[in-house]
């Protein structure tokens, strides 16, 4: 019998690229729900994908017969915008925390694998590099650094997870994406300022000639990982070959595509500039330099470097990444191109 795969936030960044690669490379059975369907228009008519609009704080018993009839959960549904842990950290809690914890326990009275998106943020601002899910410290900010709620709220799960886990009460991964990025992460022709993540946010500012914001002078570095990598290893978590990802926890990242936020900027005008139309574009986008209070607010915080030890997913789940920083921007770009000559048109 094929997989049935539960996904909550079906319509979301990972949820729409994990569907789309699920349906077209295994058998398997997916039920998603989500409050939208923009992003899956293309796989509601396919037999083997099953969705309902619902919101995960009202269709509880539609969720619970679900994880009862499904094999595998994930819980994707969560607000993962940097710049609302800063302006609306009990939302943040409520859905990321609250809301996810009576998903973990239905999983425990039915024994469900559940497969959790821990967040690259637990870490915060340990000064290890690279960063080993066994021994790195998870280390934050200050009370009213408020940005570090998402980070919290996420380690406390992840903390009842493994303990559920570890008392045999309940089947799971753990895995930690690190700054995934491609089609469908951010909505770049509706942008909503200052609230995107920050390929999406440059993007938006490229096509829309406005300034490029550097926060507090994009010294700053992140490793970034092109989504179609990243579902490569969540589908072998699904899969779980031989149990090997049972009880883990697995870092999901390139090492081997780390650059700091400013030359992120100067890599993504250079890019932009080889497509058909945008020729002159860089002489109409400025960079400027903002502090981290001005663009977010005081509950600020950031970390300096964030790079994913990567030796569980290559030993467990015989991953390794493939596609380096700019072929993976590259067809990001291509498909926000292609999207904008299509609405065009429509
Ligand atoms: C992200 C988010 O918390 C989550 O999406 C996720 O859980 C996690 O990290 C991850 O994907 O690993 P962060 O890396 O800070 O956090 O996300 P971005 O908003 O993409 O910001 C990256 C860096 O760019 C930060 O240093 C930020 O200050 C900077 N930035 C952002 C700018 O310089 N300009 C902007 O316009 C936006």
């Amino acid at each position: 019998m094929s997989l049935k795969v539960l996904i909550l936030g079906v319509n979301g960044f990972i949820g729409s690229n994990l569907s789309t690669h699920i349906l077209a490379e295994r058998d398997w059975e997916i039920y998603g729900m989500d409050i939208g369907r923009g992003k899956i228009r293309d796989l509601l008519d396919n037999p083997r994908f099953h969705y309902v609009e619902g919101d995960i704080n009202i269709n509880k018993e539609w969720i619970e017969y679900h994880i009862k009839k499904c094999d595998v959960v994930l819980p994707l549904v969560a607000i993962a915008t940097p710049a609302t842990y800063v302006t609306d950290p009990l939302a943040v809690f409520e859905l990321d925390f609250e809301a996810n914890l009576e998903i973990v326990r239905h999983c425990v009275k039915y024994k469900k694998r559940i497969l959790f998106p821990s967040t690259s943020e637990v870490y915060g601002m340990s000064t290890d590099s690279p960063y080993d899910e066994e021994s790195s410290n998870l280390v934050t900010g200050p009370i009213h650094k408020e940005r570090w709620i998402y980070s919290c709220s996420k380690q406390l799960l992840d903390r009842v997870i493994y303990a559920y886990g570890s008392r045999g009460a309940l089947p799971f991964t753990l895995f930690r994406p690190f700054n995934w990025f491609g089609p469908g992460l951010d909505n770049v022709w509706e942008p909503k300022e200052g609230s995107s993540r920050v390929i999406t946010q440059f993007l938006s500012a490229i096509f829309h000639s406005r300034d490029i914001t550097l926060v507090n002078g994009g010294e700053q570095k992140r490793c970034f990982l092109y989504i179609d990598d990243a579902i490569e290893a969540l589908i072998r978590i699904i899969e779980n070959k031989d149990g090997l990802a049972d009880g883990r926890i697995i870092n999901i990242g390139s090492p081997y595509n780390e650059s700091s936020i400013k030359e992120l900027a100067e890599t993504m005008i250079e890019i932009v500039e080889e497509f058909s139309g945008y020729e002159n574009i860089r002489n109409q986008t400025k960079v400027n330099v903002v502090g981290g209070k001005e663009f977010y607010g005081a509950g600020y915080q950031d970390l300096v470097s964030r790079v994913p030890l990567i030796d569980n997913a290559k030993s467990l789940l015989g991953w390794e990444p493939s596609t380096d920083l700019k072929s993976g921007l590259r067809q990001m770009i291509d498909f926000y191109v292609q999207s904008k000559s299509e609405a065009d048109v429509l």
